[in-house]
C-alpha cells in the first residue's frame, strides 16, 4: 500500500518566521518573504528569486541597492571611524548641514536617526518657542489623515484614530483639521498655537497632496499667531518628488520655519534631520535636545555622497515619476476599479475600489513589490534611480494583477 504522504520542505521563510515568532514583539504584520540582497532596483530572496523594488523600504533605499559610490564610501568610512556621539566635532556634520541649508532654504540642521524621533524634536521646538512667549502657547495644530510617527509626541498629532487609541491620553493641546480646508484651518489656530504641522503630500494617509493655497494659509496664519509652520517631509522630501523638498513645488516657495525629513536621507543608514531658520532655532539651546548616535561620520558621509548624486537626479525623478503615472492612467482606462491615480515625482498612489491587500500579494508574487496604505491604496516609493524600462515592466505586472482581481471578481467585493 502506498504510504504517500507529501514532505514539506522548510524554507528560509519558514524558518526565520518561527524564530521571529517565539522572540519578537509581535508589532508587524510582515509580508510573507524574506529579503536576501538587493542589487540596482531589483532585490532576491534566498532562493534567487528576484523583485522589482517600488516600496524600496518605504521610501527609503532611494538609489535602489549597493550603489557601487554609498559602497565606496561606507567601506572606507567604516575602516575609519564609525562613531564619536556628540561630544566631539567631526569632519562632516559642517559640510552636511551647509548642503541642507542651501537645498532647503533653512539654516540650521540638528541630525539624529529617525523620521519620529526628527518630528519630537519639531515638537519640542515649538513647544519651546510658544514657552518663551507665554507658558499657555502649547497647542499643536494638525491634519486629519497625517502620519507623523509612533513615539508618543509624534503619535500626539497623528490625525489617525487607529494609532493613538491605545496609548491615550496622549499630549495634551494637540488639534486636528481637515486637510485643505482653510476654513477649519483659520478657526483653529490662535495664539495659543505653538505650532502647525503638515505632511505636503500625506504619505501613509494615501498620498493626498496638499494645496498651495493651503500651505500659503498655514504660513499666514503662523505669522499673524507667531506659531512655528512645520513640514514633515519625512516620505515626500529629499528628491521624491522631483524637488529637494516637496514645498519646492510651489512658486513663490512657501517656506516652513522647521522641516523635518529623514527615510532617504543616508540611504538606508538611519538618520533624520531638523532643519530651521534662525527664528524657530533660537527655540532651542544649549542643553535642551541631543542624541548620542544622531549625526554620526558614517550617516553624514553616506547622505553627502547621495546629495551629489540627487543633485543630478531630480530632473529624471520628474520625468520618469510622470511616465509612470501615465501609464497607470492607461490602466486606469482598462480597468474601471481604478478610482484614482495621485502624487508626484516618484510618490505615487492608485486608489482602488476595494482593499487592495490581495493585489499587494499577486504583485509580490509576480516579481514585483509595492504596498497598500489606507486599506484600498496601493504605493509606489521607486528607488530615483528606476528608468522607463523598469516602469514598463511594473506595469506589465500590474496588468496582470489587476486581470486576475477581475477573473477572481474582487472588484465587486465592494
Ligand atoms: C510623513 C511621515 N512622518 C513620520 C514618519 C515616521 O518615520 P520613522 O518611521 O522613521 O520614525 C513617517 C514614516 O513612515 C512618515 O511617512
Amino acid at each position: 500500500m502506498s504510504t504517500f504522504s507529501p514532505v514539506h520542505e522548510e524554507t528560509a521563510l519558514d524558518r526565520v518566521r518561527a524564530l521571529e515568532s517565539e522572540y519578537l514583539l509581535q508589532t508587524y504584520a510582515r509580508y510573507p518573504l524574506v529579503l536576501d540582497r538587493g542589487k540596482g532596483c531589483y532585490v532576491f530572496d534566498p532562493s534567487g528569486k528576484r523583485y522589482l523594488d517600488f516600496i524600496t523600504g518605504i521610501g527609503v533605499n532611494a538609489l535602489g541597492h549597493a550603489h557601487p559610490r554609498l559602497v565606496k564610501v561606507i567601506r572606507e568610512q567604516a575602516g575609519r571611524l564609525l562613531h564619536t556621539s556628540n561630544l566631539y566635532f567631526h569632519a562632516y556634520q559642517g559640510p552636511l548641514a551647509e548642503r541642507l541649508a542651501k537645498a532647503s532654504g533653512l539654516q540650521r540642521t540638528f541630525f539624529c536617526n529617525s523620521g519620529a524621533e526628527s518630528m519630537e524634536g519639531a515638537l519640542k521646538m515649538a513647544r519651546a518657542h510658544g514657552h518663551k512667549i507665554n507658558p499657555e502657547k502649547f497647542e499643536i495644530v494638525a491634519l486629519n489623515n497625517s502620519f507623523h510617527g509612533r513615539t508618543l509626541g509624534a503619535l500626539s498629532i497623528t490625525g489617525q484614530e487607529k494609532y493613538r487609541r491605545d496609548f491615550e491620553p496622549l499630549l495634551p493641546g494637540a488639534h486636528f483639521v481637515p486637510a485643505n480646508d482653510e476654513v477649519a484651518l483659520e478657526q483653529i489656530v490662535n495664539h495659543r498655537t505653538a505650532g502647525i504641522v503638515i505632511e505636503w503630500i500625506q504619505g501613509e494617509g494615501g498620498i493626498y497632496p496638499m494645496s498651495v493655497e493651503y500651505a500659503r494659509k498655514a504660513r499666514e496664519l503662523a505669522d499673524r499667531y507667531d506659531a512655528l509652520l512645520i513640514f514633515d517631509e519625512i516620505q515626500c522630501g529629499v528628491g521624491r518628488v522631483g524637488k529637494y523638498f516637496a514645498y519646492q513645488l510651489s512658486d513663490p516657495v512657501v517656506l516652513p520655519d522647521v522641516m523635518v525629513a529623514a527615510k532617504p536621507l543616508a540611504c538606508g543608514i538611519p538618520m533624520g534631520v531638523i532643519v530651521a531658520n534662525e527664528r524657530a532655532a533660537q527655540s532651542i539651546g544649549a542643553g535642551m535636545h541631543g542624541s548620542t548616535f544622531g549625526g554620526g561620520p558614517l550617516a553624514c558621509r553616506v547622505a553627502l555622497e547621495f546629495l551629489d548624486i540627487l543633485d543630478g537626479l531630480l530632473p529624471h525623478i520628474d520625468k520618469v515619476g510622470c511616465y509612470f503615472r501615465a501609464k497607470l492612467q492607461d490602466l486606469q482606462k482598462q480597468f474601471s476599479f481604478i478610482r484614482e491615480v495621485r502624487g508626484q515625482g516618484l510618490m505615487v498612489g492608485v486608489e482602488l475600489s476595494f482593499p487592495g491587500k490581495q493585489l499587494v500579494l499577486d504583485a509580490m508574487e509576480q516579481g514585483l513589490l509595492m504596498n497598500g496604505t489606507h486599506e484600498t491604496v496601493l504605493r509606489f516609493l521607486p528607488p530615483y534611480i528606476a528608468t522607463e524600462k523598469e516602469i514598463d515592466r511594473a506595469i506589465g505586472i500590474l496588468k496582470r494583477v489587476f486581470k486576475l482581481a477581475v477573473k477572481r471578481g474582487d472588484a465587486r467585493q465592494n
